[in-house]
């Protein structure tokens, strides 16, 4: 399986994805694609040996169509099986969702259908969360809503702050994303929990 990864900044999930494919692994990486040109994971990936591209939302901002028809464009070339959301920060309309009906997952830091959207760990917190996560799923075109392959949970620690609580949910993150990423490759469905 062909596999191309979004991200907008330093990558971390990204590395682990990349780094992960490898041996009897059933995918590869095929391209890193970024918002941003100075998102610091396109050097590491082509550090990696990982073909990169980079189209800055910017020009486009008041045409998310326009910008995502100029993204697809290497995302096509590149003829991926599979699109994995890491890190990616632009949300995509549903004419480019749609496009990845069921081979698209996206990586987001907390245990959904809780806290959907931004500043999920301070949201946790604020609610006095005894546990906390990340979770993997499909990208439909609901905002953080699709079918759920995989989660990890962590223990909230008294005196976490966003930041601390953040660092050990993306711990995880980095053991749950290959693992499912693998499994999703090889056609198996089941839910997938760290
Ligand atoms: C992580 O918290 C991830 O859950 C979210 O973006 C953050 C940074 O990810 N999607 P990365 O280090 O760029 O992979």
């Amino acid at each position: 399986k062909r596999v191309a990864i979004l991200i907008s900044g330093g990558g971390s999930n990204m590395i682990k994805l990349v780094e992960s494919m490898v041996g009897d692994h059933p995918a590869r990486a095929v391209l890193v694609a970024s918002n941003d040109a100075a998102a610091g994971g396109l050097e590491k990936a082509a550090r990696m040996g990982v073909p990169t591209a980079a189209i800055d939302h910017r020009p486009y901002a008041k045409d998310r169509a326009a910008f995502e028809a100029e993204l697809l464009k290497p995302i096509l070339a590149a003829e991926p099986d599979i699109l994995c959301l890491a890190g990616f920060m632009r949300v995509l309309t549903p004419g480019f969702v749609e496009r990845f009906s069921g081979r698209m997952l996206n990586i987001h830091p907390s245990l959904l259908p809780k806290y959907p959207g931004l500043h999920t760990h301070k949201r946790a917190l604020e609610a006095g969360d005894t546990e906390a996560g990340c979770t993997v799923h499909e990208v439909t075109p609901v905002l953080d809503d699709g079918p759920i392959l995989g989660q990890a949970r962590v223990p909230v620690e008294t005196g976490d702050t966003p930041e601390t609580l953040a660092a050990r949910v993306l711990v995880q993150e980095h053991r749950l994303y290959p693992a499912v990423l693998r499994a999703f490759a090889q056609g198996e469905r089941g839910l997938i929990t760290l």
